[in-house]
């Protein structure tokens, strides 16, 4: 990969939440970069630590009972070491957020216009009329018909697939390297999540950002992005380019999540039943010390001998897996 063109570089990242009198990894050593022009996709079940890993990069965390730790490396410098006040000045200006809830993410209590306008009043130097226009300008681009309408509404009075196209657009103010977005069409339906995912690739194409897109959905992942990062109880355990990861998966776990989509008839079983993954992903109190933390959930492997810690090493160029034994190991009926 051409270091040029490396917007962010992420190392040994930790992130532990405080729970009673101890601190807990929710992430726990994760390391990638993304690259401009870039879509790299993390996927993983419910609890596994997507968003927690998203929340540290933008610095949202709650500094009170949250300890980061590892680099978070942007423009040369350690975002990790960054104040809540110098965060403001990298969030929505260097970094920009589309998360699931945009009710949630908005302000009831202020028109669009003026959600909208707060950070370019705060990150650019456009003047009040300026930043008028800019509004327009957005709203237009996300495909809001009308934005002088649209401008002076309030959150409640739009659906679900305008309030996030116009979080979208307040993510996208002032054109960030970097856009983050976790679970952005989760909350809305089929027809609407196939435009919001155009128009990121519509912005993508103009603005050559680096995206990382936080999904369940491995229908949109293998529509959309060029990389993929399975994570797994707080850890990255396989990392590839996207046909990599559905046409030659090695980790055991990503290979039980594509076991599990709903689509193909070559991935039900011969009863027709889905491939469903036993158990659940271990909760930050329950978290394994030491070996796989997969092979629990394996209940025909014999975990004890899977105590070794797996690292993350290189199988071909560029597809990185943290497992011992993905070559001899085989799910029921594959080959
Ligand atoms: N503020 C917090 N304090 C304590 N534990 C937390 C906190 N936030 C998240 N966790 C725990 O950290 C782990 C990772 O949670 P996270 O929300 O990052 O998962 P996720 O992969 O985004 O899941 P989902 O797909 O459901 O959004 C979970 O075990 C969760 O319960
Ligand atoms: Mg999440």
């Amino acid at each position: 990969m051409e270091t040029d063109k490396i917007l962010l570089e992420v190392n040994d990242l930790h992130t532990a939440f405080r729970i009673k009198d101890d601190f807990y990894d929710a992430v726990d050593g994760v390391s990638f970069t993304l690259s401009k022009n870039e879509k790299l996709a993390i996927v993983g079940e419910s609890g596994c630590g997507k968003s927690t890993l998203a929340t540290a990069i933008v610095g949202l965390h709650n500094r009170l009972n949250t300890k980061i730790s590892g680099e978070i490396l942007y423009k040369g410098q350690n975002l990790v070491d960054l104040t809540e006040e110098q965060y403001t000045k990298i969030r929505g200006n260097e970094i920009g957020m589309i998360f699931q809830d945009p009710l949630a993410s908005l302000n009831p209590l202020m028109t669009i216009e003026a959600q909208i306008e707060e950070s370019l009043f705060y990150h650019t130097k456009l003047n009040k009329e300026q930043r008028h226009e800019r509004v327009l300008e957005l709203l237009d681009q996300v495909g809001i018909a009308n934005p002088q309408r649209m401008a002076k509404q309030y959150p409640h009075e739009l659906s679900g697939g305008m309030r996030q196209r116009v979080i979208i657009a307040i993510a996208l103010a002032c054109k960030p390297p970097i856009i983050i977005a976790d679970e952005p069409t989760t909350a809305l339906d089929v027809t609407i999540q196939a435009q919001i995912l155009d128009l990121l690739n519509e912005i993508q194409t103009e603005t050559e950002s680096g995206i990382i897109l936080i999904t369940h959905d491995l229908g949109v992942v293998a529509e959309t992005a060029d990389r993929v990062a399975v994570m797994y109880a707080g850890q990255f355990v396989e990392i590839a380019p996207v046909h990599e990861i559905f046409n030659n998966p090695q980790h055991p776990y990503t290979r039980s999540l594509l076991r599990s989509i709903p689509q193909s008839n070559d991935i039900a079983d011969e009863s027709g039943e889905l491939h469903v993954i036993q158990g659940v992903v271990p909760t930050l109190t329950k978290m394994p010390h030491k070996g796989c933390r997969f092979a629990p959930r394996i209940p025909w492997i014999d975990a004890s001998e899977h105590e070794e810690d797996p690292q993350l090493h290189e199988v071909s160029p560029g597809h990185f897996v943290r497992c011992t034994c993905y070559k001899n190991f085989h799910f029921e009926g594959e080959e």
